[in-house]
């Protein structure tokens, strides 16, 4: 049996974890970070909530002796997947990277591309005056000293009592977002800028064709920098590596085991 940690929180995390669990002799786990209280998981093993750094990592994949590493976290989860590089070394765990392809530029569309959300929050201000901001909630503090300017947030969970909100109004809801429903969103509330991370997938990617549309100008944050290693960007190919791999560790332990075997 060969135990598999998926790092998730996305929704090919979830396909992945709910396919991989299909393969025999692979034990399935799967470990989000916990950033909305309403998702719904459907693999049987999954833990929730940070491990404590890398040495909480660590100190995880030795305790429950995890013999694959999949990272198929959010392409803006930075952090953790700097994490997962240096445990799956220090352990010398083979690791891959499960990252959905970013959105790429298209005629039509009027993008201002910027490399933090730090960065968004300076162009809004000489650049906008009602603007629909779709970061998420831990990033809308960043928009929340801009005083000149009409915001109107959409979130998965209402903002904790003590979180700095943008001047306007919020909005509760969660993908996957219809084309239609994005242009009147956009019209009735008569957005000029949208403001969206680079995530790429088909959930959220309605707003940035109907802002296409509608001739709608987009700040669009472009990816952090992710650590080097082996990479796909498809829950398919995710499986075939995961397949490829058990058979070789299955190969090496068939060996180890007959070379025992011979030596007695
Ligand atoms: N994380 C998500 O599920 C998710 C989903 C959608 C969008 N995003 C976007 O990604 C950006 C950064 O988000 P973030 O703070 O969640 O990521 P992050 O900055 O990469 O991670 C921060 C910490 O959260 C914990 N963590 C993250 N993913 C985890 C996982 N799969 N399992 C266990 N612990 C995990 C780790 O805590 P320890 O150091 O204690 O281990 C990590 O150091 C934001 O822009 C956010 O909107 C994230």
């Amino acid at each position: 049996m060969k135990r598999l940690l998926i790092l998730g929180g996305t929704k090919e995390a979830s396909q992945l974890a709910i396919k991989a669990a299909t393969i025999s002799n692979v034990e399935v786990r799967l470990s989000v970070a916990g950033r909305t209280t309403q998702a719904r998981y459907q693999v049987g093993v999954t833990r929730v909530g940070g491990f404590g750094g890398v040495p909480g990592l660590i100190k995880y994949l030795q305790d429950d002796a995890i013999d694959i590493l999949i990272d198929a976290t959010h392409p803006f989860a930075a952090k953790i997947s700097l994490h997962a590089a240096v445990a799956a070394k220090e352990l010398d765990l083979p690791r891959l990277m499960l990252i959905r392809p970013e959105w790429l530029l298209q005629a039509g569309d009027n993008w201002l591309e910027v490399d933090s959300i730090i960065n968004a929050a300076k162009i809004l201000e000489e650049n906008a005056k009602r603007v629909f901001l779709a970061v998420g909630r831990q990033q809308i503090i960043h928009f929340a000293y801009i005083d000149n300017i009409w915001f109107l947030m959409r979130l998965i969970e209402p903002p904790k009592q003590d979180d700095l909100i943008p001047k306007g109004s919020v909005i509760l809801d969660r993908g996957p977002f219809k084309l239609i429903k994005e242009k009147e969103l956009l019209i009735e509330h008569q957005i000029d800028t949208i403001v969206s991370k680079n995530s790429g997938g088909d959930a959220t990617i309605a707003k940035i064709t109907a802002a296409r549309e509608l001739g709608i100008k987009v700040v669009m944050v472009n990816r952090p920098q992710l650590p080097l290693g082996e990479r796909v960007n498809n829950v398919e190919d995710a499986l075939r590596w995961l397949l490829l791999l058990k058979n070789a560790l299955w190969c090496s332990s068939l060996f180890f085991f007959s070379q025992i075997l011979l030596a007695r």
